[in-house]
This record gives structure tokens, C-alpha cells and sequence, in this order.
């Protein structure tokens, strides 16, 4: 596993006609690399002009395979190509009450509130202050207006709108928090970078009457955990 090499913050240069372009080009390209199978994520990605969530001088390289830095300490939005490599074995869908951890841009939540439809609900929890109010304002300006957005340690999860039916946790921690398996309901799925023997393993849990059953999913790297359950 790499790190990762972020291009230099310029001027943004490139039209929304370019975007669109690119945006239907990288859907397809999530396709072929067979990250991207089901058609609702599928019309959620092409819905949600990445662009508009990233800070303006580091625009234009929104469809990059990189994480890009956000205000706030350590927070990045994530590769384009990590949003299906989530949502697809999490098996997102119509209708789902979905939590994030991690709220960064606000991309990832506004994704999933395309996937899950007005039928379903977004949480999304962000620790940092500045990064909260960076993901806050754009689903604002992008006219989310029903998503909840915490202010707070997500490792404690949000009791108030829980059982949820997925969970997506977007750090690295070293054992999933035991709020979150709590706020699963029975028959629920959650996703998270986990640290093991040194390397991050994209892991995803579903809850069953008699336990949790575990996949790892592949190889991953991810800002670290904050908070009571953290690494940091
Ligand atoms: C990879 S970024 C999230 C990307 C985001 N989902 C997006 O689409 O832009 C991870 C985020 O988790 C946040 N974070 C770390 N620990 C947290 C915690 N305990 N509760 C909530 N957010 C946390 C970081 O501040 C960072 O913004």
C-alpha cells in the first residue's frame, strides 16, 4: 500500500460542461474497475457534482484518485473511487437510515441521501468544528436540507435516530466502537478501515441474531479515528 501524492492548490480553471464530462467518464471508469455494479449508487454519483465539495483550490482535480485536504485537522474527502467501494457491499439502498462518520466535504452524505431517497435518512457526525461547518455549508449551498449533521464524536455513534440499517465508518480505527454494533439493527451492515498488523483492512461487519459475521474486503488508507474509541 502507497501513501499519497496530492497535486499542488491552484486557481481553478475548469468549466461545469468539463466536470460533467469527467464525472460521467469517471462513473464509467468506477465501472469497468469494478467498484460500481448497482444502478441506484450508479444515478447517485452522476447526481453529485463532486466539485462543488471540494475547497476551490483544489477543484479542478475533483475526479483524481486522490484524497484532497479540507479545512480542519487531518480531513480529507476521499478517492472518488472510495465512495462505491463502500456503498456497494454495504448493499446502501432505497429507503435505508443510514450513519456516517465522518462527514469531511459533506460528499459522502450527500451521495447516500441520493442512494437511500426522502424513504430513508442521512446521519452524518463530523468531530473537527472547521471541517464540520466546510461539509455543513456545502450540503447547504447544494440544497441538502435533510440531512442531520452532528458536531461530535461519531465513535459514540447517535442514539437518537438509532437502529440504523447501515453504517459507514470513513477512519481508520483498531476495533469498531461497540456503539455502533449497538446501533445496528439485527440484519444491518457496517463498513470501516481497521488497523491490523500494521496495515489498514477495509472490513464489513453484519449484525446477525447470534453475532457479527466479518469480510474483509481489501487493503485501505484512511485519516485515523478521534474520539473516545479513536486511535488518536
Ligand atoms: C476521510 S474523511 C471523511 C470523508 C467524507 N466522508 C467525505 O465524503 O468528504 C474522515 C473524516 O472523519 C473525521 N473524524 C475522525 N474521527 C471522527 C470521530 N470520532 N467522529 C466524527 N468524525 C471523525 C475526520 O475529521 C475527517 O473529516
Amino acid at each position: 500500500m502507497r501513501g499519497w501524492i496530492v497535486p499542488p492548490p491552484k486557481e481553478p480553471t475548469k468549466s461545469s460542461e468539463a466536470f460533467g464530462k469527467e464525472r460521467e467518464e469517471k462513473v464509467n471508469w468506477l465501472i469497468r474497475q469494478g467498484y460500481l455494479r448497482s444502478d441506484r449508487i450508479k444515478e447517485a454519483l452522476l447526481r453529485v457534482p463532486r466539485e462543488d465539495l471540494i475547497p476551490p483550490l483544489y477543484r479542478d482535480y475533483a475526479y483524481l484518485e486522490v484524497p484532497i485536504p479540507l479545512p480542519g485537522k487531518e480531513a480529507t474527502i476521499s478517492c472518488p473511487h472510495s465512495y462505491p467501494l463502500f456503498y456497494e457491499p454495504l448493499g446502501l439502498d432505497r429507503g435505508h437510515q443510514f450513519l456516517e462518520v465522518g462527514l469531511g466535504s459533506g460528499y459522502g452524505a450527500a451521495v447516500a441521501r441520493e442512494v437511500v431517497g426522502p424513504e430513508g435518512l442521512v446521519v452524518s457526525i463530523e468531530i473537527d468544528p472547521l471541517t464540520f461547518e466546510f461539509g455543513r455549508k456545502n450540503l447547504k449551498n447544494r440544497g441538502y436540507h435533510d440531512i442531520i449533521l452532528v458536531n461530535g464524536d461519531g465513535s459514540l455513534g447517535y442514539p437518537a435516530k438509532s437502529p440504523y440499517d447501515r453504517i459507514s465508518i470513513t477512519a481508520a480505527c483498531i476495533d469498531v466502537p461497540p456503539p455502533l454494533i449497538e446501533q445496528l439493527k439485527i440484519g444491518g451492515r457496517l463498513i470501516s478501515p481497521v488497523i491490523e498488523d500494521g496495515i489498514q483492512n477495509l472490513v464489513l461487519i453484519e449484525k446477525g441474531e447470534k453475532g457479527i459475521r466479518r469480510k474483509v474486503i481489501c487493503e485501505v488508507l484512511y485519516v485515523f479515528l478521534r474520539g473516545m474509541y479513536g486511535v488518536i
